[in-house]
């Protein structure tokens, strides 16, 4: 069994170099190699595919073109002309691509899987019945638990589990009330309440996901959602953000720091990376030719002010929208979500950016620990 296993990872991680590397080193070089994973959880950041086998709107649905017309040369159901922050991620780790928890294909689960689900928020309210929220996220990774204890031994389950990484993106459909169908809950609280409840909800699957035996969390914070096209087409106001946005953003990402920097405290062997995408994408925007990008404000592929009108693709009642030639110039794809040039340059940040955007951990450190 040993044996198998070894010849297993030898043939997949080690390859010609093995004769460069004394034996008892590369034995557990290799096993170490073997029980790295990614899993996956949060919204259309994250989304791969699974809302692509859910039944839903067309804005919660990235399967039909222009989408991943640059990379995958088909609608693969990433919201974006490519690849998303967790398609590099893995590639950084030198995993293979990680699968859609729903596609329907036979998954190992070995290298982990990705839950996300496009418009998904931390409460069961938001868009309840359109998309897999936190909790069912979560339900569905225990599955996956169950299945790996039917396949591995206890040991090394628990071991996989311990070494995987877990990266979590949640939050700004919940705050996008109006837009998203729970505009009840907000309504009945104020804006510190709310969002003590949204932290609240994706602290207790962290608990959840951390008494399962997980170790290794990777989260963002919010972005500067508040200069987001989409943003700015639906909420009044003049210059390039809109401040109403802006300040639950905030009050957000400080309760989500200091929530972490809590669990780090109250869990055996927590330890976590957390990326300040709202400071990230300031600095692009204030400079986005340093980042070798022309346009900020504006998407790519949409309509109306900002092309930040739903439309992308002409499956709303607009059927009409404007696509930009080079996506690469272009911040946004959408009305909200990053081009696969952007998600590169998050991805670069999560992985091994240094203090000033992420700590206390980058991804890098995590995975190698
Ligand atoms: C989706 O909707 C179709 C048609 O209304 C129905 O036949 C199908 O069972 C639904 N699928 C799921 C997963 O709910
Ligand atoms: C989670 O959200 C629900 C609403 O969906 C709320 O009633 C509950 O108090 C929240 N939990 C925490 C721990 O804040
Ligand atoms: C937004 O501006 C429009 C036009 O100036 C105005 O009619 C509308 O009432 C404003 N809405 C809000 C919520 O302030
Ligand atoms: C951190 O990274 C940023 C951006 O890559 C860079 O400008 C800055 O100098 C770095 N700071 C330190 C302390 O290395």
């Amino acid at each position: 069994m040993e044996s198998y296993k070894f010849y297993i990872c030898f043939l997949l991680f080690c390859g010609s170099n093995i004769i460069l590397i004394p034996n008892g080193c590369l034995a557990e070089m290799c096993l170490q190699k073997l029980h790295d994973a990614l899993f996956v959880f949060g919204d259309s950041l994250f989304d791969v595919g699974n809302n692509n086998y859910i039944n839903t709107s067309y804005d919660n649905q990235a399967n039909y073109a222009p989408y991943g017309e640059n990379f995958f040369k088909y609608p693969s159901g990433r919201f974006s002309d490519g690849r998303v922050i967790p398609d590099f991620i893995a590639e950084y780790a030198k995993l293979p691509l990680i699968q859609p928890y729903l596609f329907p294909g036979n998954q190992g689960y070995i290298k982990g899987v990705n839950f996300a689900s496009g418009g998904s928020g931390a409460l069961v309210e938001t868009q309840q019945g359109l998309v897999i929220d936190l909790k069912t996220q979560l339900s569905h990774f225990k599955r996956v638990i169950k299945f790996l204890r039917q396949k591995l031994e206890d040991e090394e389950t628990k071991s996989l589990l311990a070494r995987a990484v877990y990266l979590i993106n949640i939050g700004p459909n919940d705050y996008f009330g109006t837009l998203t169908g729970n505009s009840n809950v907000i309504a009945s609280k104020s804006p510190e309440n709310f969002v003590d409840m949204v932290i609240g909800n994706l602290t207790d699957v962290v608990k959840e996901i951390h008494n399962q035996g997980g170790r290794k969390f990777g989260f963002l914070t919010l972005g500067p959602l508040g200069c987001a096209p989409v943003v700015k087409l639906l909420v009044n106001g003049s210059g390039p953000c809109r401040e109403q946005v802006t300040a639950i953003v905030k009050l957000h990402n400080t309760a989500l720091a200091f929530e972490l920097q809590k669990l780090e405290k109250q869990l055996k062997g927590f330890k976590y990376s957390l990326t300040n995408l709202y400071d990230l994408g300031l600095e692009v925007m204030n400079d986005p030719s340093k980042y070798g990008f022309r346009e900020w404000g504006v998407a790519c592929c949409g309509s109306g002010p900002y092309r930040g009108y739903p439309s992308c693709g002409g499956k709303s009642i607009m059927k009409d929208y404007e696509l930009c030639e080079n996506a690469n110039e272009y911040f946004f794809f959408d009305y909200g979500h990053p081009t696969e040039r952007a998600n590169e340059l998050i991805a670069q940040f999560i992985w091994n950016g240094n203090h000033t955007i992420t700590g206390p951990h980058n991804l890098k450190s995590l995975f190698q620990q």
